[in-house]
This record gives structure tokens, C-alpha cells and sequence, in this order.
């Protein structure tokens, strides 16, 4: 294969494909690790892994075994039948749930977007069905969060550039400003007639924010007044990127919400979706409340339960939280050597960002050229988000090319 290979295959995309995504002019073909080939043979160390999807990295060999076993035995049936996989990821889901949410059951979709519909629908459902209280209609976010992109996430997510051109949004959907201290008082805008609020442990594609020191545990004591339900939306800070099985037991938060929401990492880079919720929570669906024709079907979920037994069995979690301290320690290198340029250093584990001052686009192209792929997030904001198996020397390689493109 040739470059030219390479560029008839993008110019077909171009005419082809609905041009919705502005990628990166390559075409992949393969993987194996942190790293990946294009159609031309060349080789990049893929430091975006996904967007966050791929935990275990590409062509990891117990990974594609579980896959491949699973295929020959059953790729597809429905919810109209029990799926052993999915019970047994549901059951793997409660176990590193318990510590912080008690009992769970689990819910199983396709995407990040479809597990918080399914969690604002359960919200919906508990305070009108389960508590009878039909005036509660309103669902609160935050300004800079990322929810998804159906309507109803759309509407929740809290920057201009997913929502123009959609309106009018649902009138039931609130943003709120992003709080600045603990017991911001924005606090205050959830009351008795909060339905739900949804807020990411960390923003992710806002930038790489995390909330104000103690706002989590803030924000759970106040929905637990007013009887709101709180969502954590963990489709990118969930299955270990943060260190912990989930962001919201990062050593540094201790709160937890009534539901979360799971995707990305979870299958290992096969779609998959979980709203994870509480025994209490759950109880708003009833048979026939929500459903999803593939949502847990046993491919999916048996390469979920491969991912969730690799990260234990190859104690990742403590390797995340190793790796993040080193890539930190890197970024804070090139803050200072690029002062003029970097705002600052972002994130924890293994979601990592440095905040330029201006457009984080062709810092990321320059990278790429130096053979490193990452992404942008929140426009500003270069972003770190490796596979959990990622090295030291991986690592810095990233440092090694960004220092390059800060300076270029
Ligand atoms: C925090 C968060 N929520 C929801 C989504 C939407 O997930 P999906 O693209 O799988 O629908 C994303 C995707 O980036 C996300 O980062």
C-alpha cells in the first residue's frame, strides 16, 4: 500500500461518507500496543487510544481471543432471551460498584449518549412513577460538560458548538454556570423541583476540568436534601482511566451518584453503553419502561468482562495512577519550559491536558507529524488519554513530540 493508497481512500471519504468529522489525514489499518499503522505502512504512537476507548490498546491478544471466541459462539440474540456474558458483567459492574454506590443493577447499551438517555429516563421515571411526584420535571448540567449528541444530551450539554442549529432544545434541560468554590451557590438552583442533575467527575471533551475541591460531595449532599437524583456521567472518567474503577472514586472525590453512565473503555473498544444504578434508582424501570435491541448483547459484553478481569488481573489501575504521576510530572515540564504558550496542567490518571493559549489544533498536527497522534479538547486544550497499558518510555515519546511542536 502506497500513499497514494492513502489519499484516493480519502478523497472516496470525502464524496462518500456524510462529512460530519473533520479526522486527521490518515487512514489506519492496524494496531498493536499503544501503537498503530496507517494503510502506508507508517507507524504512530496513538496516545488518543480512541478517545479513550481503548483501555487495553490495540490487538491486545486476550482481548481479541475473548472476541473472537465469543463470535464463534454467539455474536447476537436480543433481550427477548437471557445472555450469560451480560449477567456476569453486570455482576462484575456491582463488585467495584459497591464500595461506593452499594447495591447497583446494570442497564446495557451502545454508546456514552444512549447510557445517559437511559439514565435521565430512569430519573424521570423514579420521581414520577416511584415517587409519584409529577411536578418534578427539570434536569440540570453545567456549562463547558459533554453529554452526547441525541437531543435530549445535546440539550444538556453545555457548549454552544454541539447545540446551534438544533433548537428549539427541550425545555426541561437547564445549564448552570460552572461552579467556582465548594459551596458555590449555584448549589441553590437545585431545589425541590429538580428532577436530576448530570455532571462528569471530570469535563473531558470541555477541557479537562475538574470541579472545585469538595463540589462533588457539596453537590451530593444537596440533591440528597432536595431529593434530586444525581448522575455521574463517567462514559470517559469510568473503567480505570482515572486510576480508580470509576472517576468518582478517585481518592481525591468520595461522593457518589444515584446512576452512572459507562461507554467508551468498557468493551475495549466494541460499542457498548451501561447506566449503572442504584438497587433504589433501578426500580423506575419496570418491563417494557426502555430498551435497546443490541444493548448487552454477548459480544459486547463478553469483551466488557475480558476488559474488567484484565484491568484487575494486570493490576492496571495502580499502573494508571503510576503513569499519570509520570506524564503529569512531563507536562509540568513543558508548562515551564513554554510558559509564553501554556496556561496550564490538567486531569488525573491517565486523562491528562495542557491548556495552550489559543487553538490546540496545529500543536496536535505537528505532533502527528512527529509521528505521536492526540487530540484537542475544549479547543485550547491538547489532550492525553492513552491506553491503560501505556509505558514510561511511550509517555515520553508524547512529551518528547509536543516539546518539539511547542516549539516549532
Ligand atoms: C463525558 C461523555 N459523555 C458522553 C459522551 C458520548 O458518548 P458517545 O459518543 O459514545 O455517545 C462522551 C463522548 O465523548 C463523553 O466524553
Amino acid at each position: 500500500m502506497t500513499r497514494d493508497h492513502m489519499q484516493q481512500l480519502i478523497e472516496t471519504a470525502q464524496r462518500v461518507l456524510v462529512q460530519n468529522y473533520r479526522p486527521q489525514p490518515l487512514v489506519l489499518a492496524r494496531g498493536e500496543g499503544a501503537w498503530v499503522w496507517d494503510v502506508a505502512g507508517n507507524r504512530y504512537l496513538d496516545l488518543t487510544a480512541g478517545i479513550a476507548a481503548c483501555p487495553l490498546g490495540h490487538g491486545h491478544p486476550k482481548l481479541a481471543a475473548a472476541i473472537a471466541e465469543q463470535a464463534k459462539q454467539l455474536i447476537h440474540v436480543s433481550n427477548l432471551f437471557y445472555i450469560e456474558p451480560q449477567i456476569r458483567l453486570a455482576e462484575e459492574l456491582a463488585l467495584r460498584a459497591a464500595p461506593s454506590m452499594g447495591a447497583v443493577r446494570s442497564f446495557f447499551c451502545n454508546s456514552g449518549a444512549e447510557a445517559n438517555e437511559a439514565a435521565l429516563k430512569l430519573a424521570k421515571r423514579y420521581q414520577t412513577t416511584v415517587l409519584g411526584r409529577p411536578e418534578r420535571t427539570s434536569v440540570l448540567s453545567f456549562e463547558g460538560s459533554f453529554h452526547g449528541r441525541s437531543i435530549a444530551t445535546v440539550a444538556l450539554t453545555g457548549q454552544e458548538k454541539y447545540r446551534s442549529g438544533f433548537g428549539p432544545l427541550i425545555e426541561w434541560a437547564r445549564i448552570l454556570p460552572w461552579p467556582t468554590t465548594a459551596l458555590d451557590p449555584v448549589l441553590q438552583q437545585i431545589t425541590e423541583l429538580t428532577c436530576a442533575v448530570i455532571i462528569e467527575p471530570i469535563q473531558a471533551e470541555g477541557g479537562i476540568r475538574i470541579p472545585p475541591q469538595g463540589f462533588l460531595r457539596a453537590l451530593r449532599d444537596r440533591c440528597t436534601a432536595t431529593g434530586t437524583v444525581l448522575i455521574f456521567d463517567e462514559v470517559q472518567t469510568g473503567i480505570g482511566r482515572l486510576g480508580a474503577w470509576f472517576g468518582h472514586q478517585h481518592p481525591e472525590e468520595g461522593a457518589a451518584p444515584d446512576v452512572m453512565s459507562l461507554a467508551k473503555g468498557l468493551a475495549g473498544g466494541v460499542p457498548i453503553g451501561a447506566m449503572v444504578a442504584t438497587d433504589a434508582l433501578a426500580q423506575g424501570f419496570a418491563a417494557g419502561s426502555h430498551a435497546s435491541t443490541f444493548g448487552g448483547n454477548p459480544l459486547a459484553t463478553a469483551a466488557g468482562l475480558c476488559v474488567l478481569r484484565t484491568i484487575a488481573e494486570e493490576r492496571l489501575l495502580d499502573h494508571v495512577t503510576a503513569m499519570g504521576e509520570h506524564l503529569a510530572r512531563g507536562l509540568a515540564r513543558l508548562a515551564t519550559q513554554h510558559a509564553a504558550r501554556v496556561r496550564g496542567v490538567r486531569g488525573r490518571g491517565l486523562l491528562r491536558g495542557l491548556a495552550l493559549d489559543g487553538d490546540a489544533t496545529p500543536v496536535v498536527q505537528r505532533c502527528r507529524e512527529g509521528g505521536v497522534l492526540l487530540s484537542v479538547a475544549g479547543g485550547t486544550v491538547v489532550r492525553f488519554a492513552p491506553p491503560l497499558i501505556v509505558v514510561q518510555a511511550e509517555l515520553d515519546q508524547g512529551i518528547e513530540a509536543l516539546d518539539a511542536a511547542l516549539g516549532a
